[in-house]
Order: C-alpha cells, then sequence, then structure tokens
C-alpha cells in the first residue's frame, strides 16, 4: 500500500487521489484541477501510446497521472524525472529511447502518455517496479526494476522522487530540458537506429535534437531527417 498520508504532507500544496482500481488514472485526472495527481494500485484498461493497453500488475507497479500546464517539451522533461527519480530511489541508471521510452537492459521500464485535454496537460506515468513477468506477448520487451536488480522496492521510495524531481525539471526552460535529455539518453547522438515513418522505414545515425526536441537522423547519404513522433527502433531490431 501506498502512504498516501505522507505523500501528501510532503506536497501539502497538491491534490493527492489514491484509488484501489481504475480504468485508468488519465481519465480520473482529467476531472481534476491543475496540480492533481491521481495515483492507483491497479488500471483495468491502462492507456499506453498509440492506442496500446498499457499492462498494470495491481499492486506492482507505479500507475500515476498529473494535470500541468502544456509545454512543447513536457514529454522529454518527465523522461528526464523518471529517470532521476529511479536513479534516486534505487541506484538504478535507466536510459531514454526518444521521445519517451524509459529503458532498462534494453527493455522498456517505463512509459509516458501525454494528452491535451481542455488546454491542460494529463501526464500519465507508468513505472514497472515489482513486477515478476510480463504477459508472454510483452515478455521481449518489458522489464521492471525487480527483474533487474533481483529485489523489490517500495512504490514510495520511488513516488516521493519523482513528484520531487518533476517539480524541479518540468518548469526549466526548452534549452535546459533539452540539455538534461540529451545528458540523460544514450539515444540522441551516435546511435544506429531505423526509425518507421508514413513513407517507410529509415536507417541512419542519430545526430542531437532541435531547438523544437525533434530527433535529427543522419542517412549514410548525408540527408538529415527531423523526426517529430515516435517510431525509433535500434537499427536491426
Ligand atoms: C507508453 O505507452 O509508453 C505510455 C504508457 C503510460 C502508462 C501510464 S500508467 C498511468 C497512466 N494511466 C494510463 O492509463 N496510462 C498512463
Amino acid at each position: 500500500m501506498i502512504d498516501l498520508g505522507r505523500l501528501r504532507l510532503a506536497f501539502p500544496e497538491r491534490e493527492i487521489l489514491h484509488y484501489d482500481a481504475v480504468d485508468s488514472t488519465q481519465n480520473v485526472a482529467a476531472t481534476h484541477e491543475m496540480g492533481a495527481i491521481v495515483l492507483a494500485d491497479c488500471q483495468h484498461a491502462g492507456q499506453g501510446r498509440h492506442g496500446h493497453l498499457w499492462h498494470s500488475e495491481p499492486g506492482a507497479g507505479i500507475y500515476c497521472s498529473m494535470v500541468l500546464m502544456p509545454s512543447p517539451v513536457l514529454t522529454l522533461a518527465l523522461g528526464v524525472a523518471v529517470v532521476e527519480a529511479i536513479a534516486q530511489a534505487t541506484g538504478i541508471q535507466c536510459d531514454i529511447r526518444w521521445p519517451n521510452d524509459v529503458m532498462l537492459d534494453e527493455r522498456k521500464v517505463a512509459g509516458i502518455l501525454v494528452q491535451l485535454i481542455a488546454g491542460r496537460a494529463i501526464a500519465g506515468i507508468g513505472i514497472n517496479v515489482n513486477h515478476a513477468e510480463f504477459p508472454e506477448e510483452i515478455g521481449h520487451l518489458a522489464t521492471s526494476l525487480r527483474l533487474h536488480a533481483g529485489r523489490e522496492f517500495a512504490r514510495e521510495d520511488i513516488l516521493f522522487p519523482l513528484i520531487h524531481a518533476i517539480d524541479s525539471v518540468v518548469p526549466e526552460d526548452a534549452e535546459t530540458v533539452l540539455r538534461l535529455f540529451a545528458h540523460a539518453s544514450s539515444w540522441v547522438a551516435g546511435r544506429r537506429v531505423t526509425v518507421d515513418l508514413p513513407e517507410g522505414p529509415i536507417t541512419g545515425t542519430t545526430a542531437g535534437l532541435n531547438k523544437a526536441g525533434h530527433l535529427l537522423v543522419r542517412q549514410d547519404n548525408g540527408t538529415e531527417t527531423v523526426i517529430v513522433a515516435g517510431g525509433v527502433r535500434a537499427a536491426g531490431a
């Protein structure tokens, strides 16, 4: 169980709600005020990006949505905050596959979903903390902090630094967020990737971020392509 009292004491200015089970914390957060944080022990219809479901095993993960001010680099800032919080709470250093897949051992350990609803950003964060296994169809793509470390972690030990990190990284100016992101992600520069674009896949080497936080990929023929949405994977994977 998450100790809600401790959490509310640490962040008195925030409305913090906790549910045993919801369909999705995103839906609940969308009905609350700016700054609200919605947590759940279990989601029956956790939402991932691109219409995927987010596997939300009861009691095993962090399922959290926050109501924030929209910003062009919010997704990148949240990725940085998740990596910082996990490192601080567990000593485990994760990577970020642009734009917002938090990776550990080349598998996804946390995901971020930002939805713009009525002029506000509903920022959802899912962290696989104590999962011992995953459904077969995602077993080769997902991992948890427990599977990596061989021991369990208290979810609230990660939640405290997570909220602190969000409060400190999200308000930074875009240039600072991009610098922090480039530092936290091995995918920003010098990485061989394949990107699935609507017109077909391209393969090249990542060459930094532009001012908007979009990823630059340089193909071997010298063409530089600006990647605006996701679809980036290791070349050959
Ligand atoms: C992704 O596909 O990478 C994004 C996953 C986001 C999952 C989190 S869990 C808390 C919040 N509620 C949801 O339904 N989704 C997000």
